[in-house]
């Protein structure tokens, strides 16, 4: 009998201070109105004083931890999806262990920019399915108001800070496929294009120029190839699963733009009010955007248990996954 992963609590945390599109008005030529109807973003948290990406996972992860009913005890892993690190090195997994006070066992970043949490999670559920973890904290978390130009509009106004968490466990459930469906991740699929790295990328890197670099994209043609990477992505985890769009009852995506969302959402024949959407009030938040948004659902009682739900991102490299699962 194969183990299967489930997520076992979920946790999120948003810094407290709230940039405005308004508020951009007045740092570079821009409006609220531009920003509304080409993103769907009406403002982004910003962290400020000693808030770090280590703070935000940190804090998402010790609410996953809650919500698990688990002791930290029971963590033997921690996986941190992230493109802005406190420090080059250690991670910010080490960070959040040492924070939360975890047992000395594996813990590690991830990198894949904004499909960071995707390839972080199904890490997990490798180490999960092949019995060298029980119960793993993934998290996807980012400030990335580090990495911006300030002065560039094209993509200053975009991107927030912020941080999700999950506890990803083997499951307790006998496998009694007769009488319940199989809870957990259904399957995940990981893909990348380096053929694309230059059209979402900084701009400087440790190696290269010893400083983090600002992000520079060619919007359009990453908006493209979005649509078309999702609309791929979302049916061949459907279809791997034996699933259609009909069979969802959530779909959990990156939070971008809201008309890659509402694409991705027409596509798969969804109506809106049965798509996770924050990037309203959150803005990009990277490698963040999918467990927040989970998290939100989950606690505001739309997201139940047995419910069949589909994440997907896309990001720089180009990188893009998606991950069915039934929560
Ligand atoms: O999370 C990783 C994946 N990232 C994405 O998926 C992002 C994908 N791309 C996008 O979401 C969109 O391409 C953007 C939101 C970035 C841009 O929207 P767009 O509809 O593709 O606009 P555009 O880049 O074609 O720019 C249209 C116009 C340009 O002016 P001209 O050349 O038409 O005169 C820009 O200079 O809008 C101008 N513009 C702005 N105007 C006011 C660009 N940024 C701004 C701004 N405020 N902030």
């Amino acid at each position: 009998m194969s183990i299967q992963s489930v997520i076992k609590g979920t946790g999120s945390f948003l810094p407290s201070k709230i940039l405005t599109n308004v508020d951009l008005e007045k740092i570079v030529e821009t409006s609220d109105e531009w920003i509304f109807q080409r993103t769907g973003i009406r403002q982004r948290h910003i962290v400020s004083g000693e808030e770090t990406t280590s703070v935000l996972a940190s804090n998402a992860a010790r609410q996953a931890l809650a919500a698990s009913g688990l002791s930290s005890d029971d963590i033997d892993g921690v996986i941190v999806a992230t493109t802005t690190p406190d420090l080059t090195f250690p991670s910010v997994a080490v960070h959040v262990q040492a924070e939360l006070n975890l047992p000395a066992k594996m813990a590690f970043d991830i990198q894949a920019v904004c499909t960071g949490f995707i390839y972080a999670l199904s890490t997990a559920h490798s180490f999960i399915q092949s019995g060298q973890c029980k119960n793993i904290l993934v998290i996807g978390a980012e400030s990335m108001s580090s990495i911006l130009d300030w002065e560039d509009r094209t993509t200053c106004v975009l991107f927030g800070d912020g941080a999700g968490a999950v506890v990803l466990g083997a499951s307790e459930e006998t496998d009694d496929k007769a009488s319940t469906p199989q809870r957990g991740i259904l399957s995940t699929h990981l893909y990348a294009d380096g053929r694309y790295k230059d059209i979402l990328c900084t701009n400087g890197g440790v190696s290269k120029t010893r400083s983090t670099g600002v992000i520079q994209m060619q919007g359009r043609e990453v908006f493209k190839q979005a649509v078309t990477l999702m609309h791929n992505i979302v049916e061949e985890a459907l279809s791997a699963n034996g699933f259609t769009g009909n069979d969802l009852d959530w779909l959990v995506p990156h939070q971008a733009n809201i008309r890659i969302i509402s694409a991705t959402a027409e596509k798969l024949g969804l109506p809106m009010d049965k798509v996770v959407v924050t990037v309203e009030d959150q803005g990009n938040t990277s490698a963040a955007s999918i467990p927040l948004a989970l998290d939100l659902a989950v606690r505001d009682g739309r997201i139940q248990k047995n419910q069949l739900i589909l994440l997907e991102a896309l990001g720089g490299g180009l990188t893009w996954g998606a991950s069915l699962l039934r929560f």
